[in-house]
């Protein structure tokens, strides 16, 4: 039996077979946050002259990647990326995803949102039938967290103040237990969005991964949406 670690380990390697012969001297890689993405880090070192730069999801991805001696851009200086790797907490089989458990799921979201595809990488612990197993992390304005507080427990979740934390961005996480929208989860991640002093919901269903390669006792799988 592979421990989980063992796992991630594997999906590390089979994300960056999977990246590196798609990298050219002049791409971006987008780069997630999570141990499991840091082993993928590790990894990429011994490849860094195989692409010119990382935009990084994360302070502490950014530390990881440059003493793995992988430049880091700002977001802002890039047009355009081709792929983007990150894990996540939970994912279904249509690509939707649960991340945030590291407490990154803003700046996620966003560097996700300029890359052309979205690699997850998980252990098969993560592969679900339906999401909502794992507490949902959502970012709030820390002024807005008894308002954001009160709309939630109207939908029927119990949020939970993620003690001691402060996001990147100097915000608050609440994790959510009991929400329901196994049904929908892309118009739910939307109507979340909509209420004042939520900054991101840790539903990535909008815009879910392209591709999941997914690590299992008996090797690693590829999930993958048929485009439209
Ligand atoms: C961080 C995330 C991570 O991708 C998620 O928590 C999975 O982490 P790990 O690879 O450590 O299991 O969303 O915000």
């Amino acid at each position: 039996m592979f421990t989980q670690d063992q796992l991630k380990q594997q999906v590390a390697q089979a994300a960056l077979d999977y990246v590196l012969p798609q990298l050219q001297p002049d791409s971006i890689l987008g780069v997630g946050t999570g141990s499991t993405v840091d082993l993928f880090i590790d990894l990429l070192a011994a490849h860094r002259a195989a692409f010119h730069a990382a935009v990084s999801s994360s302070e502490r991805s950014t530390r990881r990647l440059q003493a793995a001696g992988i430049a880091v851009l700002d977001l802002n200086d890039v047009k355009s990326m081709a792929l983007y790797v990150d894990g996540a907490d939970e994912i279904d089989h249509q690509l939707n995803m649960i991340k945030g458990g590291g407490g990154a799921l803003t700046r996620e979201k966003i560097v996700a949102s300029v890359a052309d595809r979205f690699v997850c990488i998980v252990d098969e612990s993560k592969l679900v039938e339906q999401l909502g197993g794992f507490d949902l992390p959502i970012e709030i304005i820390p002024l807005a967290r008894e308002a954001v507080i009160r709309e939630i427990r109207q939908l029927g979740g119990g949020p939970q103040l993620r003690d001691g934390f402060i996001t990147d961005n100097g915000n608050q996480i609440l994790d959510v237990a009991g929400l329901y929208y196994e049904n929908d989860p892309a118009a739910f991640e939307a109507m979340l969005n909509n209420i004042p002093g939520i900054v991101c919901c840790g539903l990535f269903a909008i815009s879910g991964a392209h591709v999941a390669l997914v690590a299992g006792q008996n090797g690693v799988s590829r999930l993958e949406l048929q485009d439209d």
